[in-house]
């Protein structure tokens, strides 16, 4: 077992992450202080793994809230129903709250906590891989509106992260791949040891080798950690890790959220951020290849048949919530790292969304 911990303002919390965590005895039951548990997970994951989640925590009172499966649980109705539940049920702010799940329970799941009683103890135990190597560290909660995802949310910092390689054995392929974008999104960040392990072992991620994906998930951890303790709220740095997600997060909404993974539209993102990057001269075509190579061996997509031309694309990317004053703001990646970009040459910037739109 490998253990991080996340330095915040609102608190520093470890993050566990090793194969057959769940199934083992492990001072994480230390981070649930009152007498009762509340696991909020939905009925596939829970049919895997909650009798082993039960089990850790054996001296507390168990309750389980599920959720149907997908994006759209992700609402203010469930968010409201589960608050209902821990009135009902006399839930203290020391009880925990055990968010068992991908990135949708994750959300919603913190957003409860954050909101209960100002704040309950909160445990993240994500399953899916976008949400080990993402959506379970650096405090991020919230559930979507009819208008927009994510729009209605806070910073809560969980207490603890247990991460369990072993629950991905269940993940269906294409959701694991899709994580796998997240992954080189740190990459591209400037993390050369993630580039290498990518490169190098691609074959290997493919089909799950835990110990690659062990080193690839603490390093994805360690670089969001450090940046989150950095800029915690995202008023500066943190701003670098929607690298690839404002083309990402248009794309999704042009397809409704019916056609691509997060994930998916992420890497078509990534693509098109390179493209811009490298007609800025901001990085060397060698650079840009071996990024574009990357994506592609991974299995991930590179084209999308979302729209015929930019301009949509362009559009549904200035509502977007991470624009500020209606401009907008990109993170480019250079040879070394990468940097925000506020209003870049249009032209450019629907070439570099053009090359990735195929009439497929
Ligand atoms: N808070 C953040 O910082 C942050 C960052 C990135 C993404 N997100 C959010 O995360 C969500 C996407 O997360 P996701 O990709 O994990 O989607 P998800 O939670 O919908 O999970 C994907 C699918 O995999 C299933 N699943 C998850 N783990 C499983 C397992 N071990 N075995 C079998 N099935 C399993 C789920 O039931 C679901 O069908 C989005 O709502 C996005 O907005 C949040």
């Amino acid at each position: 077992m490998q253990e991080l911990v996340l330095q915040s303002q609102q608190r520093n919390y470890p993050i566990f992450i090793g194969q057959g965590l769940i199934q083992q005895q492990h001072n994480i039951q230390s981070f649930c202080t009152g007498d009762k548990v509340l696991i909020v997970s939905n009925p596939q994951i829970a049919s895997h793994y909650a009798e082993s989640v039960k089990a850790l925590f054996s001296d507390k009172t168990h309750h389980i809230y599920l959720i149907a499966e997908g994006e759209n649980e992700k609402n203010l109705a469930n968010y409201s129903a589960i608050l209902d539940y821990l009135i009902k049920h006399q839930f203290r702010r020391n009880d925990c709250l055990i968010a068992l799940g991908g990135g949708v329970i994750g959300d919603l799941g913190g957003f409860v906590a954050a909101s209960y009683q100002r704040g309950m103890n909160l445990i993240q135990l994500p399953t899916s891989l976008l949400a080990q190597v993402d959506s379970s560290v650096g405090g991020k909660t919230a559930v979507n509106h009819p208008q927009g995802k994510n729009l209605i949310g806070a910073f809560y910092q969980p207490h603890a992260v247990l991460i369990d390689l072993n629950t991905l054995a269940t993940l269906p392929q294409r959701e694991y791949i899709s994580g796998l974008a997240e992954i080189v999104k740190y990459a591209i960040l400037g993390e050369a040891k993630i580039l290498e392990l990518l490169q190098t072992n691609t074959d290997k991620i493919i089909q799950r080798d835990p110990l690659i994906l062990e080193q690839l998930i603490y390093l994805s951890c360690a670089k969001k950690a450090d940046v989150v303790a950095q800029d915690e709220t995202e008023k500066g740095a943190r701003a670098l890790l929607n690298l690839g997600h404002s083309f990402g997060h248009a794309i999704e909404k042009i397809s409704q959220y019916a056609q691509y993974l997060h994930g998916e539209a992420v890497a078509i993102g990534l693509h098109m951020a390179i493209n811009l990057s490298q007609l800025k001269g901001m990085l060397s075509e060698i650079n840009a290849e071996q990024y574009h190579q990357l994506l592609s061996n991974l299995g991930l997509p590179q084209k999308t048949n979302c729209c015929k031309k930019p301009a949509e694309i362009l559009d549904a990317m200035l509502l977007d919530k991470k624009n500020l004053n209606h401009k907008y703001r990109l993170i480019l990646p250079t040879d070394s790292t990468c940097v925000i970009v506020e209003e870049p040459n249009n032209v450019l910037l629907s070439q570099a969304i053009e090359m990735q739109i195929t009439l497929d």
